[in-house]
């Protein structure tokens, strides 16, 4: 496995191979970024990893700081899976100035995430469309843990007629269905118990959903309470289209249910998938 800092040595590295997938990262790698490698590897060739703890996609009051950074295990957890590359730029490698170039995102990025977390999407979009630029792969892969980000990647890519095809990744979770996610290490013991208690709020309302019970904005609002009862602060619970991310209507049939909330100091996002027949 090659470690590539430098974009120049990046691109000549890259010239030799021809069919490319790239799956971005901020690090401190966990079974779900590992599921996504797993998947890059069994569509291209040569697959490379980036590793890159995105400074624009953190508000200043935001844990950019003490977001965990562990290259070390990192790499070797990669290497293990068998990796090609994996890249791993500075901050002066990606932004050798300030970023002054911004892109002007669709306004389903101002909601959910992008409402609670003004210029997130933007940092995101910026990073990623850099990174794309960069390595030119053929294929991209990212998580549904993510679900607003995988939209709008999605949406960039067909807009921008970027030629990259876009994987999605399922959910990787643990035993009580707590999605992994490098923010659970903020987590004490005895809140990371109770963790798993919105994913299990979101499941019983899918479970209800499926049951036909659709009065989407009561179950919204039921979720709300449910959460709050047990101390958490909900951001918000919000059952939309899959389609447009738009909020969904009794009428329609692929439905997503997204939801951010704090259990304590915090901050977890967890979404669920709901199909009817
Ligand atoms: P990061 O949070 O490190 O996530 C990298 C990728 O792993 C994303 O596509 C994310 O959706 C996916 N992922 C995270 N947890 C997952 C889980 N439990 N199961 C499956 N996939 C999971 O998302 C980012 O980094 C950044 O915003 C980035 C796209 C790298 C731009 O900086």
């Amino acid at each position: 496995m090659e470690i590539i800092t430098n974009i120049a040595s990046l691109r000549t590295r890259l010239k030799r191979e021809s069919s490319i997938a790239l799956v971005p990262t901020m690090g401190n790698l966990h079974q779900g970024h590992l599921s996504l490698v797993q998947l890059a590897q069994q569509h291209a060739g040569c697959t490379v990893v980036s590793i890159f703890v995105n400074r624009l996609q953190f508000a200043p009051h935001e844990d950019f700081d003490r977001y965990p950074r562990t290259q070390t295990t990192d790499c070797h957890l990669l290497e293990k899976l068998g990796v090609e590359i994996v890249f791993l730029p500075d901050e002066k490698t990606l932004y050798p100035a300030p970023q002054e170039f911004q892109l002007l995102l669709p306004a389903i990025a101002d909601t959910l995430e992008g409402q609670f977390r003004p210029g997130f999407f933007q940092g995101v979009a910026i990073v990623v469309l850099k990174l794309f630029n960069i390595i030119q792969p053929q294929l991209a892969v990212f998580g549904k843990k993510d679900y607003q980000q995988l939209y709008l990647i999605q949406k960039m890519v067909q807009q921008l007629n970027l030629p990259i095809k876009i994987m999605a990744g399922e959910t990787v979770r643990s035993q009580d269905g707590l999605a992994l996610s490098s923010r659970n290490s903020y987590l004490s013991e005895s809140e990371r118990q109770q963790a798993s208690y919105l994913f299990r709020t979101l499941f019983h309302v899918k479970q209800k959903i499926e049951q036909d019970d659709h009065n989407l904005r009561l179950l919204e609002e039921w979720a709300t309470c449910e959460l709050a009862k047990q101390g958490w602060k909900v951001d918000y619970i919000a059952l939309q289209q899959r389609k447009t991310l738009l909020p969904a209507n009794n009428n329609d049939t692929d439905l997503v249910i997204l939801g951010a909330a704090w259990l304590g100091q915090t901050r977890l996002i967890d979404n669920l998938e709901i199909a009817l027949t």
